[in-house]
């Protein structure tokens, strides 16, 4: 059943000439199907350079909101509609602006994981695999204030070297997905391994990272390396592992899944492709302002 679904797909991206862009954390057979795959930047970056009128991303709708505000001469599509990111929705346009009257002058750094009217509100965006430097082509005079994932914003300032104010959200998978007793446990059955750790992990579980980095460094890191023990969602480590059967690779704990990031399926992916479905559409004036602090970003 899959496999003739499988086809299907790849019949109508011949036919309708649709790029399909895939996150690492998604399943591996939607990865496998995928034209481009990457973390949130090289996501956004394709998204942005591509000369395609369709572009199918299987990710969360921040991501598709930010493919559709920078390339706006295709449609991008939303395979799950309801796939959304639970970090995102952790601030509202409304609280920022009340965030920002308690610190008047303090520039304002959004991770890209953010609602569309979060990053019209903020300065500059970034993602996961540029925070530093986006906090350090800021001035350190003033704190800067970063939202909405107070994991990546209080690592990030410290290797940084500035003072960030963060917003108290954060990513639920990368939070309590991992505990303190799962690095003891993997560490002491697998000595010799690196554990390379995502940012929005809990500095409880940081602390004893050997690196910290994107799902795109990691998956770069793996390219010329082995033994690896991975603390971020498992569709990454799963992927991986498809690609590399040879390699050592686990996961820090099996816990780590995002419910959100798996709700686009084959199925989804073929409809989507079908019936030209769901097409993801910001209001101008917004998209105009946020288009702004992911510009800004991309410069650097
Ligand atoms: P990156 O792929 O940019 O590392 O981000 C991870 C993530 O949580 C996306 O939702
Ligand atoms: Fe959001 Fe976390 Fe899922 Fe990424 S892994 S989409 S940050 S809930």
């Amino acid at each position: 059943m899959s496999q003739e679904l499988i086809k299907k797909i790849q019949q109508l991206k011949n036919d309708t000439s649709a790029l399909v862009l895939a996150h690492n954390y998604q399943a591996v057979e939607i990865q496998e199907l995928a034209d481009f795959r990457g973390d949130s930047l090289q996501l956004a970056i394709k998204a942005a350079e591509v000369d395609t009128s369709t572009i199918v991303f299987c990710g969360v709708r921040f991501m598709a909101e930010t493919a559709s505000i920078l390339n706006t001469k295709a449609d991008v599509l939303l395979p799950a509609l309801d796939a959304g990111c639970p970090m995102a929705d952790m601030i509202s346009a409304e609280q920022l602006r009340n965030f920002k009257a308690e610190h008047p002058g303090s520039p304002v750094v959004c991770y890209v994981n953010s609602s569309v009217e979060v990053k019209a509100e903020s300065d500059i965006c970034c993602t996961s695999s540029n925070a530093v430097k986006v906090l350090q082509s800021l001035p350190a005079d003033k704190p800067i204030l970063f939202v909405p994932d107070r994991n990546l914003g209080t690592w990030a300032g410290a290797q940084a070297d500035r003072e960030v104010i963060v917003w108290d959200g954060y990513c639920p998978v990368h939070q309590w997905g991992f505990n303190i007793a799962n690095v003891q446990s993997v560490r002491a059955k697998y000595p010799n391994y690196t554990l390379l750790a995502h940012p929005e992990c809990d500095s409880d579980i940081i602390q004893y990272a050997d690196l910290v980095m994107s799902t795109g460094g990691m998956m770069k890191w793996i390219e010329t390396n082995d033994n690896a023990i991975i603390a971020t969602e498992n569709g990454l480590t799963r992927y991986m592992k498809s690609l590399y059967p040879q390699k050592n690779i686990v996961s820090l704990s099996i816990q780590a899944n995002c419910k959100n990031m798996k709700k686009t399926t084959l199925e989804h992916l073929y409809l989507a492709l079908q019936n030209h479905q769901h097409v993801i559409k910001v209001k101008p004036d917004i998209a105009e302002k946020a288009k702004r602090c992911i510009t800004r970003m991309l410069e650097l």
